[in-house]
């Protein structure tokens, strides 16, 4: 255990690292974790250039990063949405490119730089189990995300290893959107959730501070969806 802490800021003094932590839910978490008091290390491909795709890179990274109590991935890549029909596999392959393998190297490239009994949170989607037609690709890719969590917890203890699945968030992961079918999106979203309303990144931030923060919480997925899953209105 490194600077001790207390239950009011249980991550002050600790090293904190969140990747893909210069927008949306990592930006948001990121400042979370500095409000909490943590030393936080945020990284993003335009941040500081450091893209999770690259080895090398990121063995440097850890390599000077000190020990780092806390790794949470927020990372995305956005591609593989779209009715299974006229799913392009060079779409979903690029989905996978862009979250999954890079997810997956992270974690692999932080393991020597993490304290033994330090945490990892990836960041997955509700997605993986919600059912919604025009996401099999998604949910293909954060289920793949999922599926590691259970045997990761086991193999890698007394590491923590936890993931948060978001519903809907409003972030710049939708800017590919026009802002009309944007509104559009989240209006019906937010029609069929139980609590009326699409995320903002502090709801994903508090969920992802809460499993780093919690030394009893490992193997779990965290849906932080506001009660979408629930649903029968869609
Ligand atoms: N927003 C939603 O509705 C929603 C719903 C469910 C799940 N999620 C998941 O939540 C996570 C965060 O999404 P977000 O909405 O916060 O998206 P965002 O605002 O677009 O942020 C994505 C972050 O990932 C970084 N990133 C992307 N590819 C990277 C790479 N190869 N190497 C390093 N950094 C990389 C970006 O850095 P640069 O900007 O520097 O490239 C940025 O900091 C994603 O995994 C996403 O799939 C989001």
């Amino acid at each position: 255990m490194s600077t001790p802490h207390t239950l009011a800021h249980p991550l002050a003094g600790q090293r904190v690292v969140v990747m893909g932590g210069s927008s949306g839910i990592g930006e948001a978490t990121a400042a979370f974790c500095a409000a909490d008091g943590a030393e936080v290390i945020i990284t993003g491909r335009g941040q500081d250039r450091l893209d999770a795709s690259d080895r090398a890179a990121l063995d440097a990274f850890f390599a000077g990063s000190g020990t780092v109590d806390h790794l949470i991935v927020a990372l995305s890549g956005g591609k593989g949405a779209g009715p299974f029909a006229e799913l392009d596999l060079a779409d979903l392959a690029a989905g996978f490119d862009g979250k999954f393998w890079p997810q997956v190297q992270v974690l692999q490239a932080a393991l020597p730089a993490l304290r033994r009994d330090g945490s990892v949170t990836l960041v997955t989607a509700a997605s993986a189990r919600a059912a919604i037609p025009g996401t099999a690709g998604l949910a293909a890719i954060n289920g793949a995300l999922e599926a590691l969590i259970p045997p990761l917890a086991v193999e890698l203890a007394p590491l923590r290893i936890n993931a948060v699945a978001p519903g809907i968030v409003d972030t710049p992961w939708w800017d590919d959107k026009p802002a009309e079918q944007r509104q559009a999106i989240f209006e019906d979203i937010a029609a069929a959730t139980p609590v009326g309303r699409v995320g903002h990144p502090e709801d994903i931030a508090r969920a992802l501070h809460m499993l780093a923060a919690n030394g009893f919480v490992t193997g779990i997925v965290l849906e932080a969806s506001g009660g979408a899953s629930l649903s029968t209105k869609r």
